[in-house]
């Protein structure tokens, strides 16, 4: 598929309940050529209303975030999510929902060939790194899955809840950024 079909075959997605209460496909955003993706779990009330990702008050966060190690929804990164509807209430993604959607977020790496992929909390971290991934003890590490450097943050929601979290979320943006800078070394 590309971009256009994907957009189009996620507009008019059905294969899970999700759709019978979205406002809105919440597909994602940012540069389809950058190098660093981030996925988040699924839409919240702000993002169905508006079909963009992190545009709450998490994504307000997640926009300081990024601007720490010189990344812009904008211009150099792509953000989406696991599941791209809300779940109602903003309950967690059930994992039969994860299964009907993961296939788009599949193709849309396909597209986008990221070298880095950072995982916005447990859902996504237990999605695609490991079903026992235990984010307050892993945050921060990195694997190679498929070829791609891949690693785990807090959820900007957690650090909204928990600020004392943010120290370490600190850190491990450094380590993003110090990964950043060895993939450009190589090239
Ligand atoms: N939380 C998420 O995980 N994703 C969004 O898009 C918004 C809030």
């Amino acid at each position: 598929m590309n971009w256009e079909e994907l957009q189009q075959a996620c507009q008019n997605c059905t294969r899970c309940g999700l759709c019978e209460t979205r406002k809105n496909v919440v597909f994602g955003v940012g540069n389809r050529n950058a190098d660093i993706l981030f996925i988040g779990e699924g839409p919240g009330e702000q993002e169905d209303l508006q079909g963009q990702p992190f545009v709450g008050p998490a994504g307000k966060l997640l926009d300081d975030m990024l601007s720490i190690i010189d990344l812009d929804r904008k211009a150099n990164c792509y953000i989406a999510n696991i599941v791209k509807c809300r779940p109602p209430h903003n309950r967690d993604p059930l994992e039969t929902e994860q299964d009907a959607c993961i296939d788009f977020l599949r193709e849309q790496i396909g597209l986008i060939q990221p070298k880095i992929i950072v995982c916005l909390g447990r859902i996504a971290a237990m999605r695609l790194i490991r079903p026992d991934y235990r984010i307050t003890k892993e945050h921060g590490q990195w694997a190679q899955l498929d070829g791609i450097w891949t690693t785990a943050i807090y959820h900007p929601s957690a650090l909204l809840r928990d600020v004392t979290k943010r120290p370490e979320t600190f850190t491990d943006l450094l380590s993003i950024r110090d990964k950043i800078r060895e993939i450009n070394a190589q090239v």
